[in-house]
């Protein structure tokens, strides 16, 4: 029996410190020996959101005995590590740095392989932890921080089909979340909000619903929100504002979706169609159950991996150094944190004023 690779991940680009342990069994599936991870979710709560210098504070403080006992509860020992992973970006730069500075040294330490991983890398191979998942396969990444489309055709080769031009969807809940007096992180409450609510009664703004491709943009309705929250003053009017939102969402990832089936579909030439749910907002029961759906009339496979392996963690970006390490992919020691690191390097930037869609 052949040695496999150990590697160790390290993440740390936002408000979750994590360190996990990864190998792969003897058909090739990589396996979690231990993923540990430290969120920061009390640390930010009284500032309504995630204040850099506090989580990179936090990172520092924490990423020591993270590491430590991801190593300790592997059941292996550090001698036994083939290579080490950090996440390099993107990210808020004085978190990224942490976990890079700690993994190059401990990489360097041990005389092994470092290997800089792209944070999105890691959401599109997550699905392959524990599976025999194949290549090629449509993600959404619906989280906090990003909302994108990926088409992941193996290894290095992804294209971006469509993003955020603004706000993330997770973030677009957390801000609805604070306009109705919810604390930080207040999304998954919308949702439980909405449930009693007339999800009728406002007509919320779907910005480029009509063009810009499978592009996604939810600025405009927190701005639409805020307006109405200055005239709510019941409980009843809080439900309904939260259930129209979450119906607004529905409708915009409904038809966005299809739209990215589409162009999946004309850059792929396979009969399987896969459509994999990443992130924190998956776990949104209405969201989760209509894509089910919308899977059903596209003839599309739908995957949801559990919500510990698509929120953000360190087993992902493991996964993404046991791809690299084996094709011999390693970075030097100067490769610099990336707060911008696209995936699709061929992707425009859409982010900000002007943007031309
Ligand atoms: O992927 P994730 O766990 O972490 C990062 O973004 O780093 O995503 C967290 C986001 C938060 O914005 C949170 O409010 C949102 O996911 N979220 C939800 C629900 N559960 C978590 N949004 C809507 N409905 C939910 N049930
Ligand atoms: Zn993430």
């Amino acid at each position: 029996m052949s040695k496999k690779p150990l590697i160790l991940g390290i993440e740390t680009s936002c408000d979750e410190t994590a360190a996990s342990i990864i190998t792969e069994n003897e058909d090739g599936t990589p396996i979690i020996l231990s993923s540990i991870i430290s969120s920061q979710v009390e640390v930010h709560k009284k500032f309504g959101g995630v204040v850099p210098e506090l989580a990179a504070r936090s990172h520092i403080e924490k990423i020591d005995w993270i590491v430590q006992k991801a190593i300790k509860d592997s059941g292996r020992t550090i001698k036994e590590i083939d290579a080490v992973a950090s996440t390099a970006g993107p990210g808020l730069i004085v978190c990224l740095s942490v976990g890079l500075s700690f993994g190059k040294a401990f990489a360097a330490s041990l005389d092994k392989p470092f290997i800089a991983v792209n944070h999105l890398e890691g959401h599109a191979l997550s699905p392959k932890i524990n599976s025999t998942l194949n290549y090629p396969y449509l993600v959404l990444l619906i989280s906090g921080g990003h909302s994108q489309f990926l088409n992941v055709q193996g290894l290095g080769k992804y294209k971006r089909l469509g993003t955020t031009i603004d706000d993330a969807l997770g973030e677009a809940f957390d801000k609805t979340a604070k306009l109705l007096g919810i604390e930080f992180p207040g999304g998954p409450q919308i949702e439980i909000m909405a449930k009693k609510g007339d999800p009728n009664k406002y007509n919320l703004p779907k910005p480029i619903f009509h063009k810009g491709g499978c592009n996604l943009s939810f600025a405009g309705l927190k701005t639409a929100i805020l307006k109405i929250t200055k005239n709510i003053k019941t409980d009843q009017e809080k439900f309904d504002l939260a259930a129209s939102f979450q119906k607004t969402v529905e409708e915009i990832l409904y038809k966005k979706t299809k739209i990215a089936f589409r162009n999946f579909e004309k850059q792929n030439k396979t009969d399987k169609k896969i459509f994999v749910v990443a992130g924190g907002v998956a776990s949104n029961k209405k969201i989760r159950s209509m894509l089910i759906n919308l899977c059903k009339e596209e003839s599309y496979q739908s995957i949801f991996p559990p919500i510990d392996l698509c929120s953000d963690n360190a087993a992902m970006i493991a996964m993404v150094g046991l791809e690299k390490f084996k094709k011999k992919q390693f970075n030097n020691l100067d490769h610099p944190a990336k707060p911008r690191w696209q995936l699709d390097e061929n992707a425009a930037f859409l982010k900000g004023a002007g943007v031309q869609l």
